[in-house]
């Protein structure tokens, strides 16, 4: 990424300097969600347009809609959107190299500059740029880029977004300058004493002359000291591109690793003729991964991946990129014990891998979930042919500077699986491609079918082979190929709705209510509970661990609700409302449900506590009812009303879940790995008190909650920046006058938000609520929901009021700076 020095609300004509740079140019666009004839034509008139900010999802928008596919989330994703933004360039910029970068694009974008086409991108996950100086008016005259985009109902298996979703950049360049994402740094020595940093830079010169380039590499430690540079000296043709590679030596590294992780800078300058050039900036990390049949092993210890399958979606922010967003998402995936995302299954944001860099956090970077057999009338097989290795070899060269990165994956229960002749030759072409791109990182692929990918030697040619929803079959592979390293690529898919408790518990997964009981048990015939996985993980230790489906909860995909793949639209609806994914162990609007406590218990050694159902049971008095404690202490005491139901060491005395849990044996499902009770109710109390070796650690108590009385606000931080992008996320409880929360409470909330911010989503998880994200109010769910607010450039105060009829109000405020 090169150096931004002009980020924010520049005008073009006079504030351009013309030095290599790389300009945000997200602002200033004007969009219509319709065919436009003509748009691409500069005379076009779009005064009537809105105007728009990148990263724009115009589907998050709405309305939901029964018509529209619930499977894609039940919301306009497909159709026409054009964006056109109008930038003037100074006269001096005409001897400059102008390229215009998209990181994302939904879907199939046609980008024209001044009514020429440049080009064409169909997938949207995908970053692409082309060089538009050819097509640019400088001076006086004006420019116009116009995109149009036409994602295809039925050409995903989730919630994709629609439009310019992630950044957009203008680049003004000298004529010698690095090529985009034209560095690549390796670490091929790590040790306590010294790292040996090794990089390959892509120079291009688009003189008509010959020119001698002096490439310099300096380093930086994350200090900002400089610790090591390196220079050599290149002749690159009129009109082609070189590569320059050297290695440093570092002393004393800063390695990076999940509790540390140290960046390091790369700063790039090429000079000629004394001048400099270009200047490129990379970040990286000193680090060591290596795997064998026996595991993943990070500097030189093993490691197992505590990991989740992520969609891309923000939840009510849609698809359209916020850095914020996606860091409380991975800072709440945190707190669950999560130390590896698979980015199912599509090449993710920038800000993703940046912060995953930041916070570590390992990746494993996935490119399609698709081949040549179609899973949806209109998926990305129909571009396969054409422009799978490019998309490829760009998601690697475009990420493989990130120490997060620890794999490549090939794809996601590709059905070639099944097909003995063409399914190992594909995934040994997309395997060699990323071998070529990046030979320091495994690939691997998520194979759901056994045996068939092992027969048919397609599980062969990646070199981590990732195993979808089979715990059982872990130790028979095994034993049949005993070299193939392996770890669960997809687990679990339990599914179920935050706060949800339906008894007697259902039998089958699915509900009148239209959402899943809580108990952690219910799930898809091929889904299994998180127990299941624990267990078999632990039978395994070769397993390099797993990555659960899903963390949170994403839009679209509703199942136990709605259909099947290959099914057509009116099946997937039959559900309706239910659009959004029960698979989460954290909601839409990112509150966790009680698995999130269940994943917590088993990947964190701090001491926690967690006990469920709510205990607001009126009218059940007497019924037993199952209580289930998350721990990761070793005995649990539950009391009610202070009257102890017997004290329960984990994975010894028995818990006595009694649904029956019909794929897995014993059918009165026991786990190991949670405690429980069947208690008659009484209202008051529940509490649980931890032990470990005998000591009293932690406990919790939940208690049955009065009438809803009043509102309160808590935000994830309080200060925020003012930089018209950051968000506060403001959690809203509907409480008793105890302050207990209500937890079946549905009042509808009402905000207000003053200063220097706005109102820019709304949400409560509920997988089956079709109110609009944009709108100033939101019902309650199980007692919460949530404002997302958005600052401004301004600096100074935002607040919230939030009311409700009948309900003490509340408000809150924030400073953004
Ligand atoms: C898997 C698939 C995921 C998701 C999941 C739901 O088979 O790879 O994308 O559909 O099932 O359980």
């Amino acid at each position: 990424m090169k150096r931004v020095l002009l980020l924010i609300g520049f005008v073009l004509a006079n504030a351009l300097q013309l030095s290599a740079q790389d300009l945000n140019f997200n602002e200033g666009w004007r969009f219509l969600n319709e065919k436009a004839e003509g748009a691409e034509s500069p005379e076009y008139d779009d005064s009537e347009w809105r105007e728009v900010t990148l990263p724009h999802d115009w589907a998050i928008e709405g309305p939901f809609d029964v018509k529209y596919n619930a499977r894609a989330g039940g919301l306009p994703f497909h159709g026409t959107g054009w964006y056109r933004k109008e930038f003037t360039l100074p006269k001096g910029a005409r001897d400059k190299v102008i390229r215009l970068e998209f990181e994302g694009a939904m879907y199939n974008a046609h980008v024209y500059i001044n009514g020429k086409f440049v080009g064409n991108r169909p997938y949207g996950y995908i970053g692409f740029e082309y060089d538009i100086s050819q097509y640019l008016n400088f001076g006086e005259g004006t420019n116009v880029v116009a995109v149009r985009l036409s994602p295809e109902d039925l050409s995903s298996r989730w919630y994709p977004g629609a439009g310019i979703y992630r950044s957009v950049w203008l680049k003004m360049d000298e004529k010698i300058h690095v090529d985009h994402w034209g560095t690549y740094i390796t670490t091929p020595t790590v040790g306590p004493k010294k790292a040996v940093v090794q990089n390959e830079t892509v120079i291009i010169n688009r003189f008509s002359e010959d020119k001698t380039i002096v490439v310099k590499q300096e380093y930086f430690a994350p200090s900002g000291n400089k610790v090591a540079e390196g220079e050599e000296e290149l002749l690159v043709k009129a009109g082609t591109e070189q590569t320059s590679a050297l290695f440093v030596t570092i002393e004393n590294p800063a390695i990076w690793g999940l509790e540390n992780p140290h960046l390091y800078t790369q700063e790039t300058s090429l000079w000629s003729e004394g001048k400099e050039m270009d200047r490129y900036s990379t970040k990286f990390g000193i680090r060591e991964i290596a795997f064998d049949k026996d595991g993943f092993y990070l500097n030189s210890e093993k490691l197992r991946f505590q990991g989740v399958c992520l969609h891309h979606d923000n939840g009510p922010l849609g698809a359209a990129v916020n850095r914020r967003a996606i860091q409380r998402k991975l800072q709440i995936m945190k707190d669950m014990g999560v130390n590896a995302v698979r980015t199912s299954h599509n090449p993710p944001s920038r800000e993703l891998l940046e912060l995953c860099d930041e916070m570590g956090i390992l990746v494993q970077d996935e490119a399609f979930d698709v081949w040549k057999l179609a899973k949806v009338p209109n998926g990305y097989n129909k571009f396969f042919e054409e422009w799978s290795e490019i998309d490829l070899a760009d998601m690697i060269r475009r990420d493989r500077n990130h120490p997060s990165v620890v794999m490549w994956s090939i794809g996601n229960e590709i059905l070639e699986q099944g097909k003995k002749e063409i399914g190992w030759k594909l995934a040994k072409q997309l395997h060699e491609v990323c071998v070529q791109m990046d030979p320091s990182r495994p690939t691997t692929a998520g194979f759901n079918y056994y045996s068939a990918p092992y027969d048919n030697n397609m599980a062969q040619q990646v070199d981590i082979a990732g195993m979808n929803y089979k715990p059982s079959m872990y130790s028979e592979v095994r034993k049949n190929y005993p070299y193939l390293p392996t770890y669960g690529s997809e687990t679990s898919s339990v599914t179920s709705s935050r706060g949800v408790y339906h008894l007697p518990i259902e039998k089958y997964s699915t509900h009148e209510s239209l959402q899943v009981t809580s108990y952690d048990i219910i799930g898809p015939p091929w889904a299994y509970p998180p127990d299941i996985e624990f267990y078999f993980q632990e039978q395994n230790p070769h397993s390099m661990g797993e990555f659960m489906w899903t963390g949170f909860d994403y839009l679209g995909e509703p199942t136990p609700y709605g259909g099947k793949d290959n099914s057509t639209n009116g099946y997937w609806n039959a559900d309706w409302p239910a659009r959004s994914s029960y698979f989460g162990a954290v909601d839409l609007s990112g509150f966790p449900k009680d698995r999130f406590y269940l994943y917590q218990s088993q990947w964190t050694s701090k001491p926690m506590i967690h006990v469920l159902p709510h205990w607001n049971w009126e009218g059940m008095e007497g019924q037993e009812i199952p209580v289930y404690c998350y721990t990761n202490c070793d005995e649990v005491e539950l009391f009610v009303n202070g009257k102890s139901m017997g004290r329960k060491v984990k994975g010894k005395d028995k818990t006595n879940i009694i649904v029956d849990f019909l794929r897995y044996e014993p059918k009165s499902f026991d786990s190991p790995y949670r405690l429980s009770w069947m208690v008659p109710y009484e209202a008051g109390n529940i509490k649980v008190i931890g032990y470990k070796n005998g000591e009293k650690i932690n406990e919790k108590s939940i208690f049955t909650a009065g009438k809803p009385y009043q509102l309160a606000l808590e935000v994830d931080r309080e200060k925020i920046l003012a930089d018209g992008v950051d968000l506060a996320y403001i959690t809203v409880k509907v409480l008793d006058k105890e302050g207990n929360v209500c937890p079946l409470a549905d009042n509808k909330v009402s905000f207000i938000v003053e200063g220097v911010g706005r109102l820019e989503a709304v949400g409560n998880g509920d997988p089956t609520s079709t109110a609009s994200f944009q709108a100033d109010n939101r019902k309650a769910f199980n007692g919460l929901c949530l404002a997302i607010l958005k600052a401004s450039k301004e600096k100074g105060e935002i607040s919230l009021t939030a009311q409700s009829k009948g309900l003490k109000k509340a408000s809150i405020s924030i400073i953004s700076e």
